[in-house]
């Protein structure tokens, strides 16, 4: 079975870590794309409040056909201290009977777990079973610095044996 990597991002940082693990753990790798404007600081706001509700939104892809695959790996930025809305909202949307799944989460300094803490009990709603998971601070770091800790992560969890 293979591996899929599904993630959102508003200011590639999420991106950065999908990507990077993409590297290493053989993936197939899924960018779901909000098509709520998310810039701008009225839009912050409101992303906020999305979040803090759980609202859906509009997402392309609308969800993933994960027959094919036996781990997903799920990503998210922090909003809020809760999941993004475009990644409830894909939850939500795929049939994870039986899949296992390893969560991340990206945040500035906070709420992380909190978020890890909600998709997990969400996929588990729709039959996935969380295998593992991890969080990344992204707040004052340079991109390189995130890489770094993310491939560090993946020797340490061994990531790279999940899967095969
Ligand atoms: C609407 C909004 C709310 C946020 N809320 C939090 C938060 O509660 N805690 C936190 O540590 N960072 C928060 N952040 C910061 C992001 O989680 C962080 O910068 C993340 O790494 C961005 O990922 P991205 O570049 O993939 O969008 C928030 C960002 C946005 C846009």
């Amino acid at each position: 079975m293979k591996t899929a990597i599904l993630y959102y991002s508003r200011t590639r940082k999420t991106a950065l870590v999908a990507r990077t693990l993409a590297e290493k753990v053989q993936a197939d790798i899924f960018e779901i794309v909000d098509l709520k404007n998310r810039m701008g600081t009225l839009n912050y706001m409101n992303a906020s409040i999305d979040a803090l509700r759980e609202n859906k939104t509009q997402i392309k892809p609308s969800s993933v056909d994960l027959e094919d695959y036996g781990l997903i790996y799920i990503g998210t930025p922090t909003w809020a201290e809760k999941p993004s809305p475009a990644i409830i909202t894909l939850i939500d949307n795929c049939d994870l009977k039986g899949k296992d799944v390893i969560l991340f989460a990206t945040m500035s300094s906070r709420g992380g777990k909190n978020v890890i803490e909600r998709m997990k009990e969400k996929i588990e709603a729709r039959g996935g079973r969380m295998v593992n998971s991890f969080m990344i601070k992204t707040g004052n770091r340079e991109l390189e610095e995130v890489k770094e800790e993310v491939n560090t992560l993946i020797e340490e969890m061994d990531l790279e044996i999940y899967g095969i």
